[in-house]
């Protein structure tokens, strides 16, 4: 409900980067949750709680940080305000998991002020292993409400149904998979071919799939649960234009080979060991590779975090050329477009997003 306005700073950008921008701006808290965001017909205006530096409009690719009106919504009473303190959480479709453990006997009046502030809550839960094994899945235990571990997650426009203990699901992704959607959207090769290699529920196929419904998109997962999702996913959201297949791509990637223009590379843990696999199925012209990387950069005396952030980038960088160059490609070579952080991982570890064009 609107009660006010305030003159604040906010980030203009183009409506295509509108959302990519404001995953960004959220992550790093710099958006003011409880200003409206506005729109024009080619703009979208962010609202800031302060204005960025030179420097972090450079970062997110932004040239105009004005000021401008905007209408100020009633603030809902917080959790804060109701427990004492702000448990971490995310929400994928109506379940609520905690990310960080709290005092057990807190558990149950945390998980009921969740579902009493957020009616949308139906499950809440939390984490009892780390994400695991080569499904890439973690346990949950359910604190509070129903019984079940299943829900329907939106983003981005799509709808992602999904087991959170059955499949890798994170929805701290959706500005990546937004960005990848857009560039493929954006591409200039006709009826593109994309790979994505670790497909999990989906969550980039079927974005890519929707926003480009000109390109056709091959969408691997070596976990059943993961694929039986991603079929139904597909017909949820109406695409066809994706071949959902189980299995491993060790085992398979010589049925692909030369066919794609585009490969989605989203296994963090372990992508540069899967790089051959890689470049034999992209088009011996060469094409554009999403390569995901985990990087620990633990601050040295003296340096400031994002030095520290700014080192994870490039080992990451590294490690793509590196084992691009011991491949022995000869008559191709590999050049990094872009290589920003994705999201922090734990402290000091982050996930590096690489896009790389590899030409002939
Ligand atoms: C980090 S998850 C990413 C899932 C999905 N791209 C997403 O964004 O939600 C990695 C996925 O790779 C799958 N995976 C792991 N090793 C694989 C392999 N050798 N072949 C095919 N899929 C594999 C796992 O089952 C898991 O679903």
């Amino acid at each position: 409900m609107k009660t006010e306005t305030e003159r604040l700073p906010c980030v203009k950008a183009g409506r295509s980067r509108g959302e990519e921008i404001r995953q960004t701006l959220k992550e790093f808290k710099l958006l003011r949750t409880d200003a409206k965001i506005t729109s024009d017909e080619t703009f979208i205006y962010l609202p800031l709680v302060r204005a960025l530096t030179d420097a972090e409009l450079s970062e997110i690719g932004i040239k105009e940080a004005p000021t401008r009106e905007f209408s100020i919504l009633e603030r809902r009473k917080s959790i804060e305000a109701i427990i004492g303190f702000k448990p971490s959480y995310e929400v994928i479709g109506d379940i609520a998991v905690l990310t960080e453990a709290i005092d057990n006997r807190k558990e149950q009046f945390v998980a009921q002020a969740l579902m009493s502030l957020h009616k949308n809550i139906k499950v809440v839960a939390k984490r009892s292993s780390p994400v695991e094994g080569v499904f890439r899945t973690r346990k949950l235990e359910i604190i509070a409400g129903e019984n079940r571990t299943e829900t329907m997650h939106k983003e981005n426009g799509c709808r992602y149904k999904l087991d959170l203990e059955k499949v890798y699901f994170n929805p701290r992704l959706a500005g990546e998979r937004n960005r990848v959607a857009a560039q493929a959207a954006r591409s200039s090769v006709n009826a593109e071919e994309v790979l994505d290699m670790f497909a999990g529920v989906g969550a980039f196929s079927i974005q890519v799939a929707k926003r480009a419904p000109q390109s056709h998109v091959t969408a691997i997962d070596i976990n059943p649960d993961a694929i039986r999702y991603l079929r139904e996913n597909m017909k949820l959201n109406g695409v066809r234009n994706i071949e959902a297949i189980e299995g491993d791509i060790r085992d398979m990637y010589g049925n692909f080979k030369d066919k794609a223009d585009r490969i989605i590379m989203n296994l963090p843990k372990s992508a540069y060991l899967f790089l051959r696999e890689a470049l034999s199925m992209l088009k011996p012209q060469g094409g554009i590779l999403h390569f995901y990387d985990l990087e620990f950069a633990y601050p040295e005396e003296g340096e400031e975090k994002h030095d520290a952030l700014e080192r994870a980038i490039t080992q990451a960088k590294e490690k793509l050329i590196t084992n691009f160059q011991e491949l022995g490609e000869e008559s191709r070579s590999v050049e990094i477009l872009e290589a920003r952080k994705v999201k922090a991982y734990a402290p000091y570890a982050y996930i590096i997003g690489i896009d790389a064009a590899i030409r002939k």
